[in-house]
């Protein structure tokens, strides 16, 4: 099956598909699963499936989550089986992750005589866009499951080499909007509206502020302002300033003081310079967070399976992973695919070898 696998991966990395464009993808997976004799459940989704291992025995719902979508980048690999779709790339790994879960539902499927309870794989449409997991949890499909585990390429550890760690190991991403209101008036004669610019640069300097004095000095959190706009020409006074930019928090209070903060620093801020703003705030996926339990057995079943596992490295970024732990304990695993290009860069690569030791690994985590 080793050498099935390595051919599939490269067909899925040759042939990447955006956020809810997955359909050639998708229809490749049902494909490939159907012909194993794979259970595939009925799905309202247009992209993404779900295989189901029933085992003879009895037992919990535990399920595989693997995301399956590309990014709008143009391959730099050089790699013979690079992408053929001009601008998409699969440079997260989640061609990978498509694999993965490929071979776990199949060598599950051949053993479902020693199988006790029940396996979902959840080929998941549209990680990058944030909320293809929130697809997902508008089904079914996780009504009846009690846990879940992910694993994500990690291009920072050679193979053989797994990231487990407890607690929080990315950031919630969460996104704001700033719009900040004054009067508009000849760029000769600002005594005669009320510029909104220096409101909005007071407004950038003041956030940080909640980094640097509000926020608790052990909890990872940042603030990026990653857009002002106001006006349109040189002469004229304008009359609104727009701020946009990200929050990334680990712990869910810091979350909430964040939003809060933000909303008295704007407002306040630019009641001082006579203008007045108003905050949107647009929340994405919390931040994901391993389950103790779920950990421990991650770090036995690694061990006896011959992977070194070292602590798990935190990141601000995120993945809506977390989004199924709000539901049920899960647990995100990094798994090491060979030192090179970071993820989402034009030359990431994963190296092939580490497909085969990956499915090893997830069935003898979820066959117990
Ligand atoms: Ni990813």
């Amino acid at each position: 099956m080793e050498k099935q696998l390595i051919e599939w991966f490269e067909w899925f990395h040759k042939n990447p598909e955006l956020s809810y464009e997955e359909y050639k993808t998708t229809a490749r997976i049902r494909e490939i699963l159907i012909q194993a004799g794979v259970e595939v459940l009925p799905f309202e989704l247009e992209t993404g499936l779900i295989a189901v291992i029933h085992g003879k025995r009895k037992g919990a719902v535990r399920a595989l989550r693997c995301d399956i979508d590309a990014l709008p980048i143009i391959e730099e690999t050089g790699l013979s089986y690079a992408s053929c779709h001009n601008g998409k790339m699969h440079a997260c790994g989640h061609d990978f992750h498509i694999v993965a879960g490929i071979g776990c539902a199949l060598l599950l499927n051949q053993k479902k005589d020693e199988l006790a309870g029940t396996v979902k794989v959840i080929f998941q449409p549209a990680e990058e866009s944030s909320l293809g997991a929130l697809k997902i949890l508008e089904t079914s499909v996780m009504k009846d499951v009690e846990r879940i585990w992910g694993i994500h390429a990690d291009p920072t550890n050679e193979i053989g080499v797994l990231g487990i760690r407890e607690g929080s190991v990315s950031a919630a991403v969460d996104r704001f909007v700033i719009t900040v209101k004054g009067k508009g008036c000849h760029g000769a004669h600002p005594d005669e509206g009320i510029d909104p610019v220096p409101a909005a640069a007071a407004i950038v300097q003041a956030l940080q502020t909640i980094v640097t004095r509000n926020r608790n000095a052990f909890h990872p959190a940042l603030i990026s302002v990653t857009r002002m706009e106001a006006g349109n020409t040189w002469n004229v006074i304008p009359e609104t300033a727009v701020l946009e930019g990200t929050v990334r928090t680990m712990d869910r209070e810091d979350r909430i003081l964040f939003e809060r903060r933000m909303k008295e620093i704007a407002e306040s801020a630019a009641r001082a310079y006579g203008a007045e703003a108003g905050v949107k705030w647009i929340p994405g996926p919390p931040a994901v967070s391993n389950d103790t339990f779920m950990v421990e057995k991650s770090i036995q079943t690694a061990k006896a399976c011959g992977f070194d596992v070292v602590p798990e490295e935190t990141s601000m970024g995120g993945d809506d992973f977390s989004f199924y732990e709000e539901k049920v304990p899960g647990c995100y695993i990094k798994v090491g695919t060979g030192r090179g290009q970071l993820i989402h860069q034009p030359g990431f690569k994963v190296d092939e070898r580490v497909i085969w030791p990956t499915v090893k690994y997830l069935v003898n985590l979820l066959n117990d």
